[in-house]
């Protein structure tokens, strides 16, 4: 697998955290009906100290500084300056948390001991090198009675919104690599008793791991035609994703193509002028 090669920070800011950085917009509208479940089961409480581990562009970070209000505070962490750089850019609206972003690793960062009510993430705690060194780290950052909850990803087959567009780009990758079920990467923690374990080890109790099953919108046409809306939704999972892997360091002709595919097995799951597909994820929850 090419992301591999790399370490995490250069992944992240390299052309992919610039094409994520690119496409914040896009991923918060495709992500809002987990963004939801991930907030209704933090259930943040006005007044609470928030850290948000991968903060990304900056999403969940100014949704937990609305939870929070005035009396509140939210440290945003993540080791990619493309997308700090969005974040920073976006307002935090008045009567709400103040919220301090850090370019820092989740796995290492000092970020002060007993410090924290709650650590939340959306998707930004599969790609840690070592996982257990990073989840005892956020641990440590947690006050007494300190909760932690974030979003992953169950099993790529409980996910067509990859399983469909990606059974449409492997006839033209054949060479590609299939992902280590154990290395960073989306789908890292599918299982939920390994993830469990792992969280238990590191000093977390009461885990429980929900499953989240939702629809996510991926494209829409304004015309109302099934083939727009295939096409904006092939634009956003070959941009973005476990999808774009498959296409990274591919020529502009096989990547063409795989849109082109990608577009006709997407056609059939356009209704009313969109294309929907199920997404599964862990609603992750431990005390600290
Ligand atoms: C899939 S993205 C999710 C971003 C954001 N939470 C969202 O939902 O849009 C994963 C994020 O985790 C960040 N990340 C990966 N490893 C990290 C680490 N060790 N410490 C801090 N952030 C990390 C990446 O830079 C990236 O922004």
């Amino acid at each position: 697998m090419v992301q591999a090669a790399m370490t995490q920070a250069e992944y992240w800011n390299g052309e992919v955290g610039q094409r994520w950085a690119r496409s914040q917009a896009v991923l918060d509208a495709v992500f809002a009906p987990l963004t939801e479940a991930l907030f209704s089961g933090a259930a943040l409480p006005p007044g609470a100290a928030i850290l948000d581990v991968g903060c990304g562009a900056g999403a969940t970070a100014l949704i937990a500084a609305r939870a929070a209000g005035a009396g509140g505070r939210v440290l945003a962490a993540d080791l990619s300056a493309p997308l700090l750089s969005v974040a920073r850019g976006r307002p935090v609206r008045a009567g709400d948390a103040p919220v301090a972003w850090i370019e820092a690793d989740a796995e290492t960062h000092a970020f002060g001991a007993d410090a924290f009510d709650h650590a939340i993430s959306r998707f930004g705690v599969m790609f840690f090198s070592d996982s257990h060194a990073a989840f005892a780290n956020i641990r440590r950052a947690l006050k007494p009675g300190g909760r932690l909850t974030f979003l992953c990803w169950r099993a790529m087959a409980d996910n067509p919104w990859v399983t469909v567009p990606r059974a449409a780009v492997l006839p033209l990758v054949p060479d590609a690599s299939p992902p280590d079920p154990d290395g960073p990467g989306p789908f890292r923690f599918a299982d939920p008793e390994g993830l469990a374990r792992l969280l238990e080890a590191a000093g977390f109790d009461a885990v429980a791991c929900e499953p989240v099953a939702r629809d996510l919108v991926l494209g829409r046409a304004q015309d109302g035609a099934a083939r727009t809306a295939a096409e904006a939704a092939a634009a956003v999972v070959v941009g973005l994703g476990p999808v774009s892997r498959l296409l990274r360091d591919r020529e502009p002709p096989v990547r063409q193509a795989a849109l082109e595919a990608v577009t006709e097995a997407l056609v059939p799951h356009a209704r009313d002028g969109a294309v929907r597909l199920g997404a599964g994820c862990w609603l992750v929850s431990a005390a600290g």
